[in-house]
């Protein structure tokens, strides 16, 4: 049995402000702020920072443990997808097609992403790929799925492409990510993401795509940014060179048990002031 609520309530969700054709009209301008989100009240914090709240398929291996994406279903993002959705009242919520979800056909990716929307109350999908999706994307955008793209390194293909080293940091490698990044954005992508690669190369792609690029490990040259969250909150010990870490909450985290652990073990928790006591009796 399901031990999510019951959530019929979709339609009945007050339209966001984010759209993703606003986002696609700040090519060039203020920095797109994004980052990802995977449960309600994260989501409700984040809100009112962000342009765009990602439901990344890096759930898995942050919420779930896993060593990769590769085993996140379909089932998993529209259940974080729901739940992010209750918490994001402006944000664009977009949400990521895991992985063997609609490489097969255009078909199938249209079947599932229709699924992914109509069930969360998202405004958008994202999925991986270049020039080999631009026909899916094409499809996609055609019938009311607007789309985010994810170009350069994309996690997805780790077991195809060489692992997680930063992309572009020799000039031949450039062009086939350029190419890519092209294909979805004409595709009829509303933005690209564009992960892992080396400054010169997201300055090239930035300034030849028509949409907006937002950066994960590529400079500041990008028309936006994107993190996950709990990398830039400190809360995991590996720290990648592209994360910036803007709080220790790991540490935090450590800290606070500690203290409740002594507490417990010494009787100075519960104290007084957490304690019922009889009707009647003072307090
Ligand atoms: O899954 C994810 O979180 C992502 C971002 C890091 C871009 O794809």
């Amino acid at each position: 049995m399901s031990t999510e609520p019951k959530d019929v309530s979709v339609d009945a969700r007050p339209k966001r402000q984010q759209t993703a054709k606003n986002i696609a009209g700040r090519k060039g301008g203020t920095p797109v702020v994004c980052l990802t989100a995977y449960i309600t009240p994260m989501a409700a914090r984040l809100d009112k920072h962000c342009d765009l709240l990602l439901v990344g398929d890096s759930v898995g291996m942050v919420l779930y443990g896993l060593e990769s994406t590769l085993a996140v279903d379909l089932e998993t993002m529209i259940r974080h997808g729901r739940a992010v959705c209750r918490g994001a009242k402006q944000a664009l919520v977009v949400i990521d097609m895991p992985f063997g979800s609609y490489e097969e056909s255009k078909e199938q990716a249209f079947r599932n992403a229709a699924r992914v929307l109509s069930e969360t109350g998202a405004g958008a999908v994202k999925l991986e790929g270049g020039v080999e999706m631009a026909e899916t994307v094409r499809f996609l955008t055609h019938r009311g799925i607007p789309v985010l793209g994810h170009v350069g390194l994309m996690p997805q293909s780790v077991n195809t492409n060489g692992g997680y080293g930063a992309r572009g940091r020799s000039v031949d490698e450039w062009q086939p990510i350029i190419d890519d990044a092209k294909a979805i954005a004409e595709a009829g992508a509303f933005s690209v993401v564009l992960e892992g690669v080396a400054e010169p190369l997201a300055r090239k792609v930035t300034a030849e795509v028509a949409v907006p690029v937002i950066g994960i490990g590529a400079s500041n040259a990008c028309d936006g940014q994107i993190l996950v969250t709990e990398d830039m909150l400190g809360l995991f010990a590996i720290n990648p060179k592209f994360v910036k870490r803007f709080a220790e909450i790991g540490h935090d985290i450590e800290e606070a048990i500690g203290a409740y652990a002594r507490e417990v073990r010494s009787r100075a928790f519960p104290g007084e002031e957490h304690t019922y006591k009889m009707r009647g009796a003072n307090s």
